[in-house]
């Protein structure tokens, strides 16, 4: 995971583009820069997508330092619409729920995650997408009241990977998604006790979704 720093660099930077292929370059290049897993392969479909369906309405449940949220922000912005929630509580307490694997335990167990809240909005002022983003900072489903139903276009579900809380944001928020919508579904084989924890909530949306790709461990997928 990288380790982030402004350091020398002024307090905001330059985020307008000719085109989505600049947009692309720009992202790639910030990944390393941001707390968190996303690939560059993910940002990129991230981001094509965005540009592509030209949604009003994106969430993403587990946002960390935002390497997946602000590529998504970014593209918004390239769009000029359209907003992106981001819904983490930003706890341990809430991180270790559920988790089995003692390595897992340890590292998120001793993290400063008030560091990585705050590294994130500082990256949402850095790359100057406030106007595209809305922080939620709770646990997926005490906010799941927030969107109606059939509003959300594209959902990147990427928060707690036990298989309870990450079926829960299956069912929870699949009807929360307009028919036509995406599912970014993030680390599909997600391993604790030899079982793929995230496989049950996968089954569930594959009873409802077309599996359009699979992006390194992402599925995406669209609502029937
Ligand atoms: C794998 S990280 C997210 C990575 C991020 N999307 C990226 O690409 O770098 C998982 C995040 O889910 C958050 N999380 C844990 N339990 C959650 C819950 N019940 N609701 C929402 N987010 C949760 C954690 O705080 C953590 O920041």
């Amino acid at each position: 995971m990288a380790e982030i720093k402004h350091k020398s660099e002024p307090d905001t930077i330059e985020t307008e583009f000719k085109n989505e292929k600049d947009l692309i370059f720009f992202v790639g290049g910030i990944l390393k820069k941001i707390q968190g897993w996303c690939s560059l392969d993910k940002a990129q479909k991230l981001v094509e997508t965005i540009v592509q369906t030209k949604p009003e309405l994106c969430v993403e449940i587990g946002v960390f330092g935002g390497s997946s949220y602000i590529p998504q922000a970014l593209a918004l912005k390239h769009n000029k619409k359209g907003v992106v929630y981001g819904i983490d509580p930003w706890t341990c307490e809430d991180a270790l729920e559920e988790m089995k694997d003692e390595a897992n335990i340890g590292w998120w167990g001793t993290l400063k995650i008030e560091d990585v809240y705050k590294h994130c909005l500082k990256n949402i002022d850095y790359y100057q997408v406030n106007d595209y983003c809305k922080i939620l900072r709770d646990k997926s489903e005490n906010v799941v009241d927030t969107f109606e139903d059939e509003s959300i276009d594209l959902l990147h579900i990427d928060g707690n990977h036990s298989e309870a809380l990450s079926y829960k944001d299956a069912v929870m928020y699949l009807p929360k998604l307009k028919s036509g919508g995406h599912i970014f579904f993030d680390d599909i084989w997600w391993m604790e006790e030899n079982k793929v924890t995230t496989r049950k909530a996968i089954v569930y949306l594959l009873e409802h979704c077309t599996r359009e790709d699979i992006v390194e461990d992402c599925m995406i997928l669209v609502k029937n």
